[in-house]
């Protein structure tokens, strides 16, 4: 079996629990694991000048590769080029986009430094899976170092649109990037119609069946991978979650209230002022369930080095406090907001006291909050899940109230619909959903694209 090697920018360190870390840094420990495996990727450090050296050390059958970086190479590569341009592209925030050439060369100087690191630690036969938009160059720089190996690349956020794509002004060397690689998997199938659009229509690209894609004398392929979660782990923690000192707590604290949760890092993708206005919108129009019902948004921080960011925090104080101040009670408190992030457990046993799960972004590559509400439902009494129609999610979530996150008002009518539907919708909701949050698993999503990158090779035509 050849060895993996998994790069992504934040790598989860080896000590953290299992309890902690998310479904994809599980999932991918455990395939590193099984075939012997490098993880690669920035140390979250920096350092003046940083030494080209990487910080190598084990852990199991696990090499960890940690790469420390000048700090204005980090900065244009993570608060610049990735996330000041890159990010609001793809979630269509045309108006957020900034782009500075000094970024998109600072972007490539360390995708550039990353492959000289990396190549060293590198055999021929190994399979090298890149994830995510920080990384798009990586093996393009590969390639020009001689590395002939092979390389995907999992992109885990939405592909845009041709015409929303085209605003980016560096467009056509990010998609010549990309045709280095043997394997681009997106989220969904409208993700990779989009991209193929875009090189069937703007660069000239051949498209052959089955995703297959013949682009500068480059042959590769596009394909959806849906990524999942690991089901049967956040089925047992809801279990466990039952009659536990926190769960006790909570519905203590909710003095048979009925619960509206959400969870979503605190970022202007997952359409969270929209979120408390719809709930303003079920109070003010649906007076029955003012003192009946509780929303609770865990929104841990996130990227505080980039201004949007900071500007969404305020923006989110100000809705919260305006909310509780225009309805709160001396015994009800309608919106908890909380800004730290929580243990899967606590997750697991809030999502399974919620009776609606409020998933609602702007636009999201997936969004995994959606299926980890759904496995922590109790199935004789299942909670609803409300979700944007621009989340990766809906495609397989087709049990859910599905919402459009720009029509407040209507998102607000739908939290109303989900605290009044009878309990065999519910159920029957419920199970549409649960059945695809069971069989397309993280491990799954991780085994599929693993075999079919092994297998790229072989399977492209000359
Ligand atoms: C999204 C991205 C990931 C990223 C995560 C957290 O899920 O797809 O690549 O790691 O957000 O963001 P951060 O900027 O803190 O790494």
């Amino acid at each position: 079996m050849a060895r993996l090697v998994v790069v992504s920018n934040r790598v989860a360190s080896p000590k953290e629990r299992a309890a902690k870390a998310g479904g994809l840094a599980v999932a991918l420990r455990e395939a590193l694991s099984k075939r012997g495996g490098l993880w690669f990727g920035w140390s979250g450090e920096t350092e003046v000048g940083a030494p080209p050296e990487p910080k190598i050390f084990r852990s199991g059958r696990i090499t960890y590769g940690l790469l420390t970086l000048d700090p204005e190479d980090q900065r244009a590569h993570y608060a610049g080029y990735a996330n000041g341009t890159l990010w609001p592209l793809c979630h269509y925030r045309l108006g957020l986009l900034a782009f500075r050439r000094a970024d998109w060369e600072g972007y490539r100087r360390v995708n550039e430094h990353f492959a000289r690191a990396l190549l060293p630690l590198l055999k021929p036969d190994d399979i090298i899976w890149v994830h995510d938009y920080h990384f798009i160059p990586l093996a393009a720089e590969l390639r020009k170092l001689g590395f002939e190996g092979r390389v995907g690349y999992f992109h885990h956020i939405p592909w845009p649109a041709t015409a929303v794509f085209l605003s980016l002004p560096s467009h056509a060397a990010l998609v010549r990037d990309l045709s280095h690689y043997d394997l681009v998997g997106l989220q969904t199938e409208n993700d990779v119609r989009a991209l193929l659009t875009y090189i069937s229509s703007e660069s000239r690209g051949w498209l052959a069946p089955g995703g297959v894609v013949n682009l500068r004398e480059r042959t590769f392929r596009v394909a959806a991978y849906p990524i999942g979660i690991d089901a049967e782990a956040f089925v047992q923690d809801a279990k466990d979650a039952v009659g536990s000192d926190e769960m006790k707590r909570l519905r203590a604290s909710l003095a048979g209230k009925a619960l509206a949760v959400g969870v979503d890092r605190l970022d202007y993708s997952k359409g969270l002022p929209n979120k408390f206005a719809a709930f303003g919108e079920l109070l003010k129009n649906w007076p029955e369930h003012r003192s009946k019902v509780t929303m609770m948004q865990i929104a841990p921080l996130s990227r505080g080095e980039v201004a949007e960011y900071r500007a969404l925090r305020r923006e989110l104080e100000e809705l919260a406090g305006s909310i509780n101040g225009e309805y709160a009670e001396f015994d009800w408190v309608p919106l908890r907001y909380l800004n730290r992030p929580f243990q899967r457990a606590t997750l697991a046993a809030i999502y399974r006291t919620a009776r609606i799960g409020v998933v609602t972004p702007l636009r999201d590559g997936m969004n995994l909050v959606a299926k980890e509400y759904v496995a922590a439902q109790n199935p004789r009494d299942p909670g609803v899940l409300m979700l944007s129609r621009f989340a990766g999610a809906v495609d397989e979530m087709t049990g859910a109230l599905i919402v459009n996150p720009y029509d407040v008002e209507g998102m607000g009518e739908a939290l109303h619909t989900a605290l009044v539907m009878p309990l065999e919708e519910r159920r029957e909701r419920w199970r549409t959903n649960m059945k695809n949050v069971e069989t397309n698993t993280i491990h799954h999503w991780c085994e599929r694209f693993i075999a079919e990158l092994s297998s790229s090779q072989e399977a492209l035509p000359d």
